[in-house]
């Protein structure tokens, strides 16, 4: 079972002055996976808040999804912090969101997302806009239950399977 964690990162949202329709795509798309969504937080563009709440939810969920910060904004700092977290970096599932998504819209390029595991959990960065984390996630949530079960090491022979 995936265990799974919303943090969605928003000055406004965090400050009740924005609805958190992206947060409710991600809750969607994961019952779609059936996942269970054991934690959601809406929390400000602050990179040490941002890489303290990512370790604290590593600790009950094995898959943590972000929403917002991603682009180039002065306040995006998304990125950053999740770099500050994360042991190894998964380049390929935000290198092929970046490449799916380009073939829909050439502001694509301006989200800086990145994806990585810390401990046994798997973080995933996404955009912020609700349409663009339903894009996104639809290009990477096939390869979410693969990668868990590696991290875990249920498959030590993938070629074989
Ligand atoms: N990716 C997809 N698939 N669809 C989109 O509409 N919007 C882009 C980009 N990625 C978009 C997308 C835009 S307009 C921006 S500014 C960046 O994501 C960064 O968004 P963020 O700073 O809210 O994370």
């Amino acid at each position: 079972m995936i265990k799974a964690a919303i943090l969605t990162i928003s000055d406004k949202g965090s400050r009740g002055e924005r609805e958190d329709k992206s947060g409710e795509v991600i809750k969607e798309k994961l019952r779609e996976i059936r996942a269970d969504v054991i934690a959601y937080e809406i929390i400000p563009d602050e990179r040490s808040v941002i890489a303290e709440r990512l370790k604290h939810l590593a600790e009950s969920a094995n898959l943590i999804l972000t929403t917002g910060g991603t682009g180039v904004s002065p306040r995006d700092v998304t990125p950053e912090a999740t770099r500050d977290v994360i042991e190894k970096e998964l380049p390929g599932f935000s290198e092929a969101m970046r490449a799916e998504s380009f073939k829909i819209t050439p502001r694509a390029l301006g989200s800086r997302t990145v994806s990585g595991i810390y401990k046994e959990t798997l973080i995933i960065n996404l955009p912020g806009s609700p349409k663009a984390v339903s894009e996104c996630f639809d290009v990477v949530s096939k390869s979410i239950s693969h990668v868990l079960d590696l991290i875990k090491g249920i498959v030590d022979d993938c070629g074989r399977k």
